[in-house]
């Protein structure tokens, strides 16, 4: 398999990264370009297995997925330049593209067949714990299978409708800023508690993460699990009314709700 990243830097790069690490894609070339060189020589001292070119229409020959990771306001521009080079009869084309929908992807390639796909991955790419939802237009079950496959390599994929990505970008790549927010407010408690910060930001994150392991491996419910911490008369219920009181679950729905433009 061959997979071109066009415009690989903070999110192309991540992903590309990301791949180069898939037990699956350990045979495949992953091809990145990028507008400078000195993006291309980053790259490659992170990850020397990824091919790099300065020629988008280079990486896109041949390549079974073209993923397309420039900026929002670039991307008609890039895949005008590219458009000779793609064969979208055969192609999967992948757009990380904010607010670029499905069907304008679509005019832009100027193929009303193209099988196309939209990715909001997170940040926590980097690390193989990415929250990835994935849209499609024109994609057969195989296709929609074979993205997928690769994704949950690299976290938990979802597969949702169009109309679900600005909700989905609100909980997932916004929330992971909501969540540091919460394991840096946290860490300063800590240090007000007696712990040095470094110390303080390790409980925080090991207990964040903890909270989330728990869920994912029990797929019990949070208050079933804040039920077995909290004992009648006891301090946990105590700082969880406090919370309560400066209005931290309100906080959190709004916080979210205002992540989508209405
Ligand atoms: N799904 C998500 O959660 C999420 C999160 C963040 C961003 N995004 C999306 O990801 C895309 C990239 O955002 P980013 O933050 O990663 O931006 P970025 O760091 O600026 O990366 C864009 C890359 O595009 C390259 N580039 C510019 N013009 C090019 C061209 N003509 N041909 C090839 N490469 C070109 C740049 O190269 P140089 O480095 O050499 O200038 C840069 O490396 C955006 O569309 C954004 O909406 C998605």
């Amino acid at each position: 398999m061959r997979i071109a990243i066009i415009g690989a830097g903070n999110m192309g790069g991540a992903i590309a990264r990301a791949l180069a690490k898939c037990d699956t894609l350990s045979d495949a070339t992953i091809v990145c370009t990028a507008k400078t060189q000195a993006t291309l020589d980053r790259l490659h001292s992170q990850q020397p297995r990824l091919h790099l070119t300065l020629d988008n229409r280079e990486a896109a020959t041949d390549a079974d997925i073209v993923l397309l990771a420039v900026k929002p306001w670039l991307m008609r521009e890039v895949v005008e330049q590219l458009r000779p080079a793609l064969d979208l009869e055969r192609q999967i084309i992948i757009s990380v593209a904010a607010g670029i929908s499905l069907d304008d992807l679509a005019t832009m390639l100027g193929c009303e067949q193209a099988t196309i796909f939209r990715l909001i991955p997170n940040t926590a790419i980097e690390v193989m714990s990415s929250m990835t939802f994935v849209c499609s237009r024109g994609a057969t079950a195989e296709q929609q299978q074979t993205v997928m496959q690769i994704f949950n390599q690299t976290g938990c994929a979802m597969l949702v409708t169009e109309d679900k990505i600005e909700a989905g970008t609100a909980l997932a790549s916004c929330g992971i800023a909501f969540a540091m927010r919460y394991i840096r407010a946290a860490g300063e408690a800590g240090v007000e508690l007696g712990f040095r910060a470094a110390e303080a930001h390790k409980i925080v994150e090991y207990t964040v993460k903890g909270a989330a392991e728990l869920l994912l491996h029990t797929q019990s419910h949070p208050e079933t699990e804040i039920d077995k911490v909290t004992t009648a008369g006891g301090i946990t219920i105590r700082g969880l009314n406090e919370l309560e009181h400066t209005g931290f679950t309100s906080a959190v729905i709004r916080g979210h709700k205002a992540c989508i433009k209405r």
